[in-house]
């Protein structure tokens, strides 16, 4: 019987790739299965996240969690940002804790799981040219990553310090696995990177000169890819000769993640975010010219040391005016390792106070959900082309995301799992579309 490896990703999409790329280490090399119940696992991996201080803290919680229902004899790894982060500290917390895999690691976990009591994390190293054993199963929608790493430095994150400086991975490699997903049944490929339209800047060793422009272009040459992601570009690198790829190759979806964080500009200013919110703006401007369908989606932190009323205000008129589609939103969390969190300890700045900061994070949210739906009841009537990726038998309908990311539901007693189908919007549920085909 083979082993059983229990997983558990928290965090962004790097995380699930980073966990994506484990398995198939595991399954290939040490001939693990995947299971999802913790409690018959040989191993159980928690790839874990530091980007704010609630789920870093939940750590050990959750190890004596794992310690109290494990099969004896069963190892567990901690993996990732906070991994990489607080190191061997987790080995000196926690006695159940076999090692400690950093998130710039990750392409050691076949070795590091015969070790007993290690933490590898060196920030320093560079996997950008390994190459990970293949996922063995096909899937109609897959990840790449194209960069490993951060260079940018904002002030309130702590991502640079938990992924290292930031390298691209050679675009013959990116292309070549693109390659192989699609001729094992993949449609949809997300590429991605903390910031990928910083792509190209630093190779490990000399490389032929490429941008993300670039690589976006080369990519969508692939015959039988149908449709290109990314995730996250930075809105301070959406040059018009990117806008320009962006409108019009047909294989790129037109749905984008634009990181606003604040709409003040003084709040930009101390984020080190590069941008105002002017250029924000122009951006958002010329994208939606050239693509009046266009999907925007954006990240808000509110509660930045400092933030009055009036930069809050500033963030929500930007609200009003972009309008996004989609919207995380979170309360600043001080990080240990960033510049922000230095000028709180040295009392140059203060906390916004936690009621504050909940009150603009609940006024954003309501403002936001209201947008929505204002929105969402004009998609009736609307086209969409949808790739199916589910069929519901009980409910008789099949499930997949627009070209704009937007899910959608098709009434239907047809399976069309991995179809491209156009679908005509009849209904909104809040967030969710329902559709028929046309
Ligand atoms: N590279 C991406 C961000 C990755 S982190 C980018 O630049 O957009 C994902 C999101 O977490 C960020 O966009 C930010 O909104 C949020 N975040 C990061 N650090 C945070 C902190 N210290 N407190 C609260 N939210 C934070
Ligand atoms: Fe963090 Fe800024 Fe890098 Fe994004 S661009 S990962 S927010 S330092
Ligand atoms: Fe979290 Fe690390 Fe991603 S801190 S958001 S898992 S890069």
């Amino acid at each position: 019987m083979s082993k059983k490896l229990y997983i558990e990703t928290l965090g962004c999409a790097m995380n699930e790739r980073d966990s994506a790329h484990m398995i198939a280490e595991l399954e290939e090399k040490e001939f693990y299965s995947l299971t999802d119940n913790p409690k018959e696992a040989d191993l159980i991996l928690i790839n874990t996240c530091s980007v704010r201080e609630k789920p870093e803290k939940k750590l050990f919680s959750e190890i004596g969690q794992y310690v109290k229902i494990k099969k004896q004899g069963a190892k567990i790894g901690v993996c990732g940002c906070t991994a990489s982060h607080l190191g061997d500290k987790i080995l000196k917390r926690s006695k159940a804790v076999d090692f400690v895999l950093g998130a710039r690691n990750v392409s050691k976990i076949s070795q590091i799981i015969h070790q007993k009591r290690v933490a590898w994390v060196d920030i320093d190293y560079d996997d950008s040219t390994y190459v990970f054993s293949q996922n063995q199963h096909s899937a109609l929608k897959g990840m790449i990553n194209i960069s490993i790493g951060c260079d940018k430095k904002c002030t309130y994150c702590i991502v640079p310090h938990t992924r290292g400086n930031e390298i691209s991975i050679p675009a013959d490699l990116i292309l070549q696995e693109a390659r192989r997903l699609v001729d094992s049944g993949t449609k949809e490929i997300l590429l991605l990177g903390q910031n990928v339209n910083n792509y190209g800047k630093r190779f490990s060793s000399a490389h032929r000169a490429i941008d993300f422009t670039q690589l976006l272009n080369e990519m969508s040459q692939i015959n039988g890819l149908e449709r290109i992601r990314f995730t996250s570009p930075h809105p301070l690198h959406m040059d018009d000769n990117f806008i320009l790829e962006f409108a019009q190759n047909p294989k790129i979806c037109k749905a984008i993640h634009m990181p606003l964080q604040s709409g003040s500009n003084e709040i930009l200013r101390k984020m080190r975010r590069g941008y105002s919110k002017e250029w924000f703006l122009n951006r958002v401007e010329k994208m939606r010219g050239l693509v009046p369908e266009l999907s925007i989606g954006t990240d808000i932190i509110v509660g930045f040391p400092t933030e009055s009323e009036e930069d809050f205000l500033d963030t929500l008129d930007m609200l009003e005016k972009v309008r996004f589609d989609t919207m995380y939103s979170f309360i600043y969390s001080s990080r240990p390792h960033t510049e922000a969190h230095h000028w709180l300890e040295e009392e140059q700045v203060h906390l916004v106070d936690e009621y504050i900061a909940k009150e603009r994070l609940n006024r954003l949210k309501d403002r936001h959900k209201e947008i929505l739906t204002e929105d969402n009841a004009k998609q009736i009537g609307k086209i969409h082309q949808v790739l199916v990726e589910n069929y519901d038998v009980q409910n008789l309908w099949l499930e997949g995301r627009s070209n704009t990311n937007k899910l959608v539901r098709i009434r239907t007693d047809k399976n069309l799992i991995g179809a491209m189908c156009d679908v005509k919007i009849t209904e909104v549920k809040g967030a969710q579309l329902m559709g028929e085909l046309v």
